[in-house]
């Protein structure tokens, strides 16, 4: 059955500043307006490095229409387009119809997504179309949707022309964020705000971050005066926008905010949380941001940029078809999701870009060397033959012309019971985070199961990346990764 959030009234405070709460009560949240903005005359210009012109390798997709294409978890490639709906997995295409009506968003679930259509919010789950239950407690059908992970499992994010709606731990809630407005709203999710990962919302506009708590949802407005018309964020948190003036700007995790004069008329920006590469388009050119420097495109392929995809991908599609389009060569590794647990037997398949010229695929399997099966390349993995833990697949492809491309996967698996919070990760947090993180600390408060599930992917950014723990605590070893890991793949197990 459908609840909806009823929040009792809180007012909050962060860095001196008010913020509102979210409510689905019929009574106006208690909200207090943010500070008058300060005239924006433009960010300190820190010049953009300009690198050499990048030649794209493109991968044909499917050759049917598409101006809407997003990525699945499993690898298979959603897509819309003057023909319908359709879904297509290493060739295959099955043809999903066209019930939905014209494809207004769509986001990946587990196993399946969410797709928003002029005729209704419909759920695609094992390649069947049905309509959303939630498709009747909306206003109407969604313009922007967004998965996130949340304290409590998935968060659903759904926006319409003057509302926003959230659907987490089985109940649906009326997100009202105060006087900041809703409408046309565009989102993005994970730049961090009030030191969390927040979803951003680009309406009326005003750019602003909603940070969800148990009973209180804060916003963080921005001080921006040209109106957004599209955001963005990329693996480093670092939040892209583009307004009303084809200026692009960003803000990284710390809050600074920056003019980017490299690329002018900017169209549009695309990003991932899984990636550090940044799309940029013009009416004339596309540009690639790999964190260091601009590099102009000089082969643009046709058609226009639909999202961003897997290994710093993004998916580019127009009336004639729609292909993968990478900056440089890569490997992606399908038939097991990553950070995933092995439960059965899995053929994983290895698929680098222009595989036309690869010489030889080599693979290792926690260092130990593990065989692949000639083209089309595949390695098993079995379970009965791996050890319980966290362990890392690792794919090296030799090209013809002397390159190489490296693939990566992490999965875990367990025999025996899988890392709990009590058993592994609460003692683990007591021994090496609690110092900073805990309620005494003066970091980020991180002390229960579900605030570590909800920033999963930064902690295991910062704990891989050796960033955290700060001494006096000793670095994890990769054993006690394993366990952060392994927890997370098993979905966060209590005990
Ligand atoms: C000696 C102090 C200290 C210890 C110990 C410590 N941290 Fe931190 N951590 C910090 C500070 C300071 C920051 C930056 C401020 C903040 O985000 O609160 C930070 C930031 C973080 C962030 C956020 C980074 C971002 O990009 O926003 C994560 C995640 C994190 N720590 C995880 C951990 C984990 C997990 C542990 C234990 C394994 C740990 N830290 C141990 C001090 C510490």
């Amino acid at each position: 059955m459908l609840r909806t959030d009823c929040t009792p009234k809180r007012r909050s405070r962060h860095a001196g500043w008010i913020l509102t709460l979210a409510s689905a009560c019929a009574a106006e949240p208690n909200y207090t307006p943010p500070p008058p903005p300060t005239p924006d005359a433009g960010f300190p210009p820190e010049p953009d490095r300009i690198g050499a012109p990048l030649s794209l390798y493109l991968e044909p997709v499917v050759s049917r229409p598409a101006d809407l294409a997003i990525e699945l978890e499993d690898g298979a490639i959603l897509t819309a387009g003057a023909l319908g709906l359709a879904l297509v997995d290493t060739g295959t295409v099955t043809a999903l119809g066209d019930d939905p009506g014209p494809i207004r968003a769509a986001t990946p679930l587990p196993n399946g997504a969410l797709v928003s259509g002029a005729r209704g919010l419909y759920v695609l789950s094992a390649g069947q179309l049905q309509v959303s239950p939630l498709d009747a407690q909306l206003p109407g059908a969604p313009l922007s949707l967004l998965t996130v992970p949340g304290r409590a499992g998935l968060e659903v994010w759904m926006a319409g022309d003057g509302w926003l709606w959230l659907w987490r731990g089985d109940q649906l809630s009326d997100v009202r964020p105060g006087a900041l407005p809703l409408s046309a709203p565009k989102l993005a999710y994970g730049a961090a705000a009030g030191g969390r990962s927040a979803v951003w919302v680009a309406a009326g506009g005003a750019l602003y971050a909603l940070v969800v708590e148990d009973q209180v949802t804060r916003a963080y407005p921005e001080n921006l005066t040209a109106p957004v018309r599209q955001l963005a964020v990329d693996a480093r948190r670092t939040l892209w926008v583009v307004d009303d003036a084809g200026k692009l700007r960003s803000r990284r995790a710390d809050d600074v905010w920056r003019d980017h004069d490299a690329v002018a008329g900017v169209r549009s920006v695309h990003a991932s949380l899984r990636s550090d590469e940044v799309w940029i388009e013009t009416m004339t050119e596309m540009w690639r941001y790999d964190q260091t420097e601009f590099r102009k495109v000089n082969n643009l392929p046709a058609g226009r940029v639909l999202s961003s995809a897997s290994q710093g991908s993004v998916l580019m599609g127009d009336q004639d078809g729609l292909a993968q389009v990478y900056g440089q060569r890569a490997v992606r590794l399908t038939g097991l999701k990553e950070g995933g647990l092995l439960l059965s037997s899995a053929a994983i398949q290895v698929r680098p870009v222009a595989a036309a010229n690869v010489t030889t695929v080599t693979a290792t399997l926690d260092d130990q060397a593990i065989s692949v099966s000639p083209s089309p390349w595949n390695i098993t993995l079995d379970p009965a033959l791996i050890d319980d833990g966290a362990h890392r697949l690792e794919v090296r492809v030799a090209y013809s012309d002397g390159e190489s491309a490296t693939g990566t996967l992490r999965f875990s698996h367990y025999e025996g019971p899988p890392p709990s919070w009590q058993a592994d990760i609460a003692p683990l947090f007591r021994d090496r985070c609690e110092l900073c993180h805990g309620a005494r600390g003066s970091a980020r408060i991180l002390d229960t199961p579900a605030l570590w599930s909800a920033e999963i992917d930064s902690i295991l950014l910062n704990l891989r990346t050796r960033r955290m723990p700060l001494p006096p605590s000793a670095p994890l070893t990769e054993a006690e990764l394993g366990l952060v890991e392994g927890w997370q793949a098993a979905g966060f197990p209590a005990q």
